[in-house]
């Protein structure tokens, strides 16, 4: 069978054969509690899932916070190559220019309205009735279409669409398509759907809307059913899947990206003659970078990402895998960016090796940046047997997630005995006055951290406040580096809106990579205090209900 490009009047339409992967990572992915990035991490992460070639790069919520506004922007100036950059905005005054104000520098901007049609949420949360959420939903759909021109990408979301009324919901879809909506988007708000009800539900919205627009849909995983859903919406006629890396999102999180675009491409007799166009190669680089900057850890079994994804422990599995991978294995390690080699650094031939080992791992490195990643691969050299990929990889997270640093520190020194109880000194340099500070503690980096927040206090009037504390080996042996991830908030900001904020350290000393973890993440409480700009923290600066 061979599918008809969908060529609706506004906006580009969707190909034959191709499912349109709108990744919304850096919007519903951000918004999971705890997993705020700086503008700076965001602009990462939209490399990278340019890299990956997503379609739709959902960079952010501009209304949310001047942070996120300029997140967005950056994203949208920043990104070419045919991706479009897609804002979220609410029907109502205010958050739609805001949006247009930061896609409008776009080379394909993507405009996405979404306004709630189900009662429950009418009634309690907009507090408004049926007649005037259609209303609404029209008329900025109009403004947006009058604004942008016809070729401008509109999509309109019906949150909680899977739980509205059925009439209802297929009036205001054919009301947003004639005022100028190009793609419908079908969301599953709380994942509360099940496949063959969400497919018949698209396949009625495809019933009533022909070609008229792409449908699309993003389903929540509440049940554990997001993926299935995407894909039996695919099923269904739906032409664009919205997808998290690693499903990320509010709650359970977001259909994955990595599990819909390798079940397209595993089963393609079940998706006849659709494909996407994502560089799979790119999925393990793009997921491990997410997961590093948010500080959410992948769980081992977690499908095509997971550290398990792809190990066969079991002597049978062994055997039958040895005698053909295709016993076990359905998909390769290598079509999802897992080389699966390990390299000592002994065997680099200089920066160019590097850059090309790196490659393969999925990292685009030059200029400064490779240099110091260079110097670094060497000095760890010096420190450990071999370096392994790990290694290389986490040098370069490392440098990724690095901030603009108005608190240095300048050196510490640590006494510490059986009993628990340990005398820490550190000497800093805090918004350019030189501080230091001795503390007890019942542990070193205890000690230390104590001592930091005594060295800053004066200077800063409020201490850091750490939520989470965790380490890990990169790599096995003894001399492992180890990887430190602390979540912090500041003192004097409390309460459920709190801003959290993580850091992170890499050091084969685990108090140096606890301190480095613990002044990042004091130099990101200080940016966002100073200037709102250089953090986005979309989630948690939005006063109101986000989807
Ligand atoms: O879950 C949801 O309904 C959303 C919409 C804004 C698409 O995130
Ligand atoms: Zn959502």
């Amino acid at each position: 069978m061979t599918f008809e490009a969908i060529a609706p009047r506004f906006g580009g339409g969707v190909p034959a054969g191709s499912i349109r992967v709108f990744d919304t990572t850096l919007r519903d992915g951000e918004q999971a509690p705890g997993a705020g990035l700086t503008a700076a991490e965001k602009l990462e992460v939209a490399r990278q899932l340019a890299r990956l070639n997503v379609d739709v790069i959902e960079a952010g919520f501009p209304a949310a916070s001047p942070g996120d506004f300029e997140a967005v922007r950056r994203i949208a100036q920043e990104t070419r190559g045919g991706i479009a950059v897609a804002a979220l905005a609410r029907c109502r005054d205010g958050d739609p220019q805001r949006a247009v104000e930061a896609i409008g520098v776009a080379e394909r901007p993507h405009l996405h309205l979404f306004i709630a049609t189900s009662d429950i949420h009418l009634k309690h949360k907009l507090r408004i009735d049926r007649d005037e959420a259609r209303r609404e939903a029209v008329r900025w759909v109009k403004w947006a279409r009058e604004t942008l021109g016809r070729d401008a990408e509109i999509e309109f979301s019906a949150e909680d669409a899977s739980r509205t009324e059925d009439a209802f919901l297929l009036d205001v879809y054919e009301a947003v398509t004639e005022a100028g909506a190009s793609t419908l988007n079908i969301p599953d708000t709380v994942g509360y759907a099940i496949p063959s009800e969400f497919g018949a539900l698209v396949g009625r919205v495809k019933d009533r809307i022909g070609d008229e627009a792409v449908i699309s849909v993003h389903c929540h995983n509440d049940l554990g059913l997001a993926t299935a859903n995407t894909l039996a919406a695919v099923q269904a006629g739906a032409r664009q899947v919205e997808v998290t890396i690693n499903g990320l999102g509010e709650r359970a999180g977001n259909a994955s990206l990595e599990e819909v675009v390798m079940a397209l491409r595993t089963r393609p007799n079940q998706f006849p003659d659709l494909a996407s166009a994502v560089q799979t190669e790119q999925i393990t680089a793009a997921s491990r970078l997410v997961s590093y900057l948010t500080g959410f850890a992948i769980q081992p079994n977690k499908a095509i990402v997971g550290g398990n994804a792809f190990a066969h422990e079991s002597g049978i599995h062994q055997d039958g895998y040895l005698k053909n991978p295709l016993t076990y294995e359905i998909m390769t390690p290598q079509s999802v960016g897992l080389s699966g080699s390990t390299l000592s650094i002994g065997k680099l031939s200089g920066r160019r090796g590097l850059q090309g080992k790196l490659r393969e791992l999925g990292h685009d490195v030059d200029g400064e940046q490779l240099d110091a990643v260079y110097r670094a691969a060497i000095a760890l050299a010096d420190t450990k047997k071999e370096v392994t990929d790990a290694d290389l990889i986490a040098l370069v997270e490392v440098r990724k997630a690095d901030v603009p640093r108005s608190i240095e520190l300048l050196g510490w020194s640590i006494s510490s005995s059986s009993g628990g109880h340990s005398l820490g000194s550190v000497s800093v340099v805090c918004v350019g006055e030189a501080r230091a500070a001795d503390s007890t503690g019942n542990g070193p980096v205890n000690a230390l951290f104590k001592a930091v927040d005594e060295a800053i206090k004066p200077v800063l009037h409020w201490s850091p406040v750490l939520t989470e504390y965790e380490i890990k080996a990169v790599s096995e042996g003894e001399d492992a580096q180890g990887q430190v991830l602390v979540r912090a908030r500041r003192s004097s900001d409390e309460g459920p809106g709190a801003l959290v904020v993580t850091g992170h350290g890499l050091s084969t000393n685990i108090i140096e990579a606890s301190l480095e973890a613990y002044l990042v993440a004091i130099n990101k409480l200080h940016g966002a205090e100073i200037n709102g700009v250089e953090v986005a923290f979309v989630g948690r600066r939005l006063a109101e209900e986000l989807p």
